[in-house]
């Protein structure tokens, strides 16, 4: 039985091949009929097996299925073919007008590309200019400038990818810059205060990806330098700030942090726009705390302002660096920073018009 079936399919595409080039849609009917129709030989063929032991109807029921599965697909896909050949052999029926039109799907900017561009209008306004420095960075300007040393154990909090090929000009391995805070030295070694910059750009940990955790993420760090620069400068810089991001209802909190190159540091929290302080226990947006950090800041450290070669009795200096995903994250109530590099259109859609 097993070379029946086979020999009826083999039977079957040959005609079927014959039938295409011939371009006869009757003949194909024909062929319809005789091979998928209800009296056709793929229903003889199911009904032959009724004879079958049990054994054998399983294993010859699969081989029949099979085939009856194959001819109806290469039936349907020579159906279309054919359609389409006579039709567009007959010039008055090429254009159907009364097909509603195709929708031309238009690409839009990213949602991450939408935040940087909101935060950024939001600093220039304040005076900030937008400075950039390169992914691949050296050891130099992602640690030891920002005064992270080697051995230390300050380092373990940036999970480092290192690049095994390239090297900077003392033999060290390069790196995917685990922050944006080296530009801050960069744009420091260019030249000299007053600075105020923001610098928006990607960066990289080694780090397991969950819904809050990415290997690749976008970060904005804001850098002044001047005379007289305090931390009530910052305060006001970042209060303004989150105002216009979150709404001029929210409370913000400077909190003691540690980030080497930053003294004092701080982490900067919102309270939490979910339970608004209401329904804090059940709350898992603020993790049942009533604040929502959003991200780290501080005076710039001394040691890296002398790094620089920055005279201290002259001049002093703010930073703070934010994770761009995250504000989207809690703006938009997102949950899952994944999410953001899925590209999936039903995700990324929703933002359209939204920023
Ligand atoms: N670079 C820090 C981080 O990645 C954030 C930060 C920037 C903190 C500037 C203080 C000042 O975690």
């Amino acid at each position: 039985m097993e070379n029946e079936i086979l020999n009826l399919e083999t039977k079957a595409r040959s005609e079927l091949d014959k039938i295409i080039e011939s371009s006869e849609l009757e003949q194909l009917e024909t062929w319809r009929i005789s091979y998928l129709g209800r009296k056709g030989e793929i229903s003889k063929l199911m009904s032959e097996l009724v004879e079958l032991s049990a054994d054998d109807k399983r294993i010859m029921g699969s081989l029949a299925n099979k085939c009856k599965i194959s001819l109806e697909r290469i039936y349907s896909n020579a159906l279309e073919l054919m359609s389409l050949k006579s039709s567009g052999s007959n010039s008055e029926n090429t254009y159907d007008v009364t097909l509603p039109g195709r929708l031309n799907l238009i690409g839009r900017k990213h949602i991450t590309t939408l935040m940087i561009e909101k935060i950024v209008k939001i600093f220039i306004s304040m005076g900030f200019s937008v400075a950039e420095g390169p992914e691949i960075e050296s050891d130099k300007y992602n640690f030891e400038m920002l005064n992270i040393p080697k051995y230390h154990p300050a380092r373990d909090m940036w999970d480092t990818l290192w690049v095994t090929t390239d090297q900077d000009s003392d033999n060290i391995p390069m790196l995917l810059r685990t922050h944006t805070s080296p530009v801050q030295v960069r744009i420091m070694e260019s030249g000299n205060p007053p600075i105020r910059i923001i610098s928006p750009g990607k960066c990289y940990r080694y780090e397991a990806t969950d819904s809050t955790h990415e290997w690749h993420f976008f970060q904005i760090e804001g850098l002044a330098v001047g005379k007289d620069i305090s931390f009530a400068n910052l305060k006001a810089t970042l209060n303004e700030f989150i105002y216009r991001i979150f709404g001029n209802e929210r409370k913000v909190r400077f909190r003691c942090d540690y980030f080497p190159f930053v003294e004092p540091g701080v982490d900067v929290s919102i309270d939490c726009f979910r339970c608004n302080g209401k329904d804090v226990e059940n709350c898992s947006t603020c993790n049942k705390t009533g604040w929502i950090e959003v991200m780290g800041a501080g005076m710039v450290h001394p040691r890296v302002l002398e790094g620089v070669g920055y005279d201290i009795t002259k001049y002093s200096g703010f930073a703070f660096g934010m994770g761009v995903e995250r504000i989207a994250m809690l703006k938009y109530g997102i949950d899952d920073i994944r999410l953001f590099y899925s590209n999936d259109i039903r995700f990324l859609s929703q933002f359209h018009g939204m920023l």
